[in-house]
């Protein structure tokens, strides 16, 4: 079985909120090592050749990501975006609250590459725990010498601030995150111009993903040819891949990129008893539903591209043939409804009226034409919002609508049929 020890070692068998363990293996000492041997753009070149691609969803190269910031002479920032909220993603909370250490040593590494001295940590408002947690790492980072002013007898000093969110999916997106961060309504801005330009507080600002930034520890370490010698050359290293639905065991699974998913399944226990699995969601609830025979395609950036959907946050739901696919649309449809921040009218009334659609034909009322209606309107909110959450419902709901057709066809009553 592919699975590798990297972000995740440790984790299970030490407590590694203790910074003293975390100092034991080596815990600090790139993030010493970056500021007393290194220049800002020695880091960045390194994570560019490695290849790593950020891990909160839309897979951009980290290296180039960082390249864009503008030599201006203004504050940069950066923004650790722990807001986890994706439907099925749930890796983000296990490395806050079980390696909060590393996360940490990640955003400082981070913070000096793009030349912050204020760094910030957005954590979901439900993660309290990981709150607290993270919250007691900063301190035991702090009293170390970790965080601060000249650190390690240099002139760079660096601020590190933790804010709370209040609970709202839409804050994951990166700029309604930097709105929430001002104390602003976390609504999306318009893009360009885009947070590497005029981010927070309208300074040049990188937000990255809690996974992306716990990576860099082990670049700084390891070296780019470690990472990118591991998996397809285009997604190259390790991810940390969530696994749920219908399977025997659900959790967090470490592998290299290229992993199939069927090894993925079987990492997870495989189907349960007597059952086969007719549909796989490979990136997160924004993502189109693979199916049956696509269980040996590798698990990657470009291959599930090239399949017609993506790889996201690295969220994988299995379902297996005991499967409503209008209930689960349902579900979906009502947490994206429930989750637009309500500013594109798009993304605002036609996430609404799905949910009221399916509804109706949940509950006997439906049309025959209520069916491609579905279709038709997730089709026609989509690439017209200030941001992806109001595409978010097309690729799932008309993937299950045109494989399981005859499931949401038998939802039209045979009297409601007719009278369409
Ligand atoms: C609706 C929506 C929600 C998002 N939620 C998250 C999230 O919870 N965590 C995350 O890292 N990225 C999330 N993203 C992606 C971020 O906007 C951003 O691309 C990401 O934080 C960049 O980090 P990375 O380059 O390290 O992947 C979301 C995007 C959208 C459109």
């Amino acid at each position: 079985m592919p699975v590798v020890k990297v972000l995740t070692d440790g984790i299970g068998e030490l407590n590694l909120c203790d910074i003293g363990v975390y100092r034991s293996r080596g815990g600090y000492e790139q993030w010493k090592h970056a500021v007393t041997a290194m220049r800002p753009a020695d880091v960045v070149e390194l994570v560019s050749k490695s290849g790593l691609r950020g891990r909160g969803g839309a897979g951009f190269p980290t290296g180039r990501k960082w390249s864009f910031l503008p030599n201006n002479g203004r504050p940069r920032y950066m923004v650790c975006n722990c807001d986890e909220a994706e439907p099925g993603t749930f890796k983000d909370r296990m490395l806050l609250e079980e390696t909060p250490h590393q996360v940490l040593e990640g955003i400082l590494i981070g913070s000096y590459a793009i030349g912050s001295r204020h760094a910030f940590m957005y954590i979901r408002g439900e993660f309290k725990r990981g709150y607290e947690i993270f919250m007691q790492a900063v301190a035991g980072a702090r009293a170390a010498g970790f965080i601060g002013e000249k650190l390690f007898g240099t002139g760079y000093s660096l601020e590190v601030t933790v804010h709370r969110g209040a609970g709202a999916y839409i804050c994951g997106e990166e700029t309604a995150l930097l709105n929430s961060l001002e104390g602003k309504r976390g609504e999306p801005r318009l893009k360009p111009p885009f947070p590497a330009i005029k981010g927070l507080y309208g300074e040049p600002t990188v937000v990255n993903n809690v996974e992306t930034l716990a990576t860099l520890p082990h670049l700084l370490k390891n070296g780019a040819e470690w990472f990118s010698s591991v998996g397809p050359p285009k997604s190259p290293g390790f991810k940390i891949v969530s696994v749920s639905g219908h399977v025997k065991r659900a959790g967090n699974f470490e592998v290299p990129l290229g992993t199939t998913l069927r090894e993925l399944l079987e990492l997870a226990g495989g189907p349960r008893d007597g059952r086969k699995i007719v549909a796989i969601q490979p990136g997160g609830g924004s993502s189109a539903c693979l199916f049956e025979e696509h269980l040996d395609l590798a698990y990657d950036f470009e291959t599930m591209a090239a399949n017609g959907t993506m790889l996201g946050s690295g969220a994988v739901v299995f379902f297996d043939d005991t499967t409503d696919f209008v209930k689960a649309a349902h579900a979906l449809v009502r947490f994206y409804a429930h989750e637009s921040c309500g500013q594109c009218t798009p993304c605002r009334e036609g996430g609404y009226w799905l949910e009221v659609t399916l509804e109706r034909l949940l509950h006997g009322g439906g049309l025959d034409s209520d069916i491609e209606m579905l279709v038709k309107v997730a089709h026609q909110m989509t690439g017209i919002n200030l941001c992806p959450l109001g595409d978010s419902i097309e690729p799932f709901l008309a993937s299950v609508v045109k494989r399981f057709e005859p499931q949401f066809r038998a939802y039209v009553k045979p009297s409601v049929a007719v009278s369409a």
